[in-house]
């Protein structure tokens, strides 16, 4: 297990800090970090997130940049570096989902879901890993959905499963250089995630029994921050959660598969 982070005084840079889970760490790390450098899409939503925090701590700094595209992975790089910006803790944030069959899933959504979910992760962590001052800390939100193969949610519920392994993986390789890594798995969440993953023909999700997972984001973020400075590679926010994603993981594949392939079934 690594030291945990010190979140006084952090450089943190944000990805998806224009709305939701995103939005709220930059709230929650303003009053004690020296400077947040804030990355999405919509120049907007980012000066309102970031006009939101006058009066913090925090220095804010908004980077606008679609991290989909390689140029987009690029435009943070060249921004931290033009602006001379020496991060120590890199939130990896941004993330979306698709409500639906893959088979007749938009080939440009599941592309799109992909580069974000996977490879921006990936390579923006890579890209400021070298850069990182020590202590570190890496924060990456992955899903209660990756613990479970999700019919109609298939491509999303793989992407956060790869984003919890390859989190796990990077906690133990990185501890001895002084870096934490923690994974964030939240459960159904209320954010503009479900807006964003529904279709354009109306294609919605089941969202039975997730009452009783829901939390607010307030909540999400408290414990990512947490485990976080506490050192732990793995969170599941929320008591729902914890058990829910305790039971998923220990389930046999086959048992999951049926009562999976049951709950279809009952969708109609
Ligand atoms: N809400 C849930 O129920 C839930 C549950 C489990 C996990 N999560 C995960 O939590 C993370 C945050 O999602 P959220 O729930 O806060 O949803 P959200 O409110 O839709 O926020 C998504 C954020 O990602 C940004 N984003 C989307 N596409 C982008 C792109 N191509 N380049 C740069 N930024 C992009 C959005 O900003 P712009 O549109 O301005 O680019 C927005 O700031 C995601 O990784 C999601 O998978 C959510």
């Amino acid at each position: 297990m690594a030291n945990g982070f010190p979140l006084h005084n952090c450089r943190a840079v944000i990805t998806g800090a224009s709305s939701g889970l995103g939005a709220e760490f930059a709230r929650q790390l303003a009053p004690q970090a020296e400077l947040l450098v804030l990355v999405a899409r919509r120049v907007g939503a980012l000066e309102e997130v970031k006009s939101s925090l006058e009066g913090q701590k925090a220095r804010v700094f908004t980077c606008v940049a679609d991290l989909a595209t390689d140029g987009g992975l690029g435009a943070v790089c060249a921004f931290l570096e033009s602006h001379g910006i020496r991060p120590n803790l890199l939130i990896n944030n941004a993330g979306m989902g698709d409500y639906g069959s893959f088979m007749s899933s938009s080939a440009d959504k599941t592309r799109v879901q992909l580069d974000l979910n996977i490879t921006a992760l990936t390579m923006l962590t890579h890209a400021l890993l070298p850069l990182l001052e020590k202590p570190g800390g890496v924060v990456n939100v992955s899903s209660l959905a990756g613990t479970l193969p999700m019919p109609e949610l298939a491509v999303y519920a793989a992407s956060k499963s790869y984003v919890t392994s390859f989190s796990e993986a990077l906690a133990i390789e990185l501890a001895p250089q002084n870096i934490t890594v923690t994974c964030v798995c939240p459960g159904p969440t209320p954010t503009n995630f479900s807006q964003t993953a529904k279709r354009e023909d109306g294609t919605d999700t089941n969202r039975e029994g997730q009452d009783l997972l829901r939390i607010p984001p307030s909540q999400v973020v408290g414990e990512a921050l947490r485990a976080l400075r506490h050192g732990r590679a793995c969170v599941f926010p929320g008591l729902g959660v914890k058990v829910a994603g305790t039971l998923f993981r220990l389930m046999p594949r086959g048992l999951m598969r049926l009562l999976l392939r049951r709950r279809m079934k009952n969708n109609g």
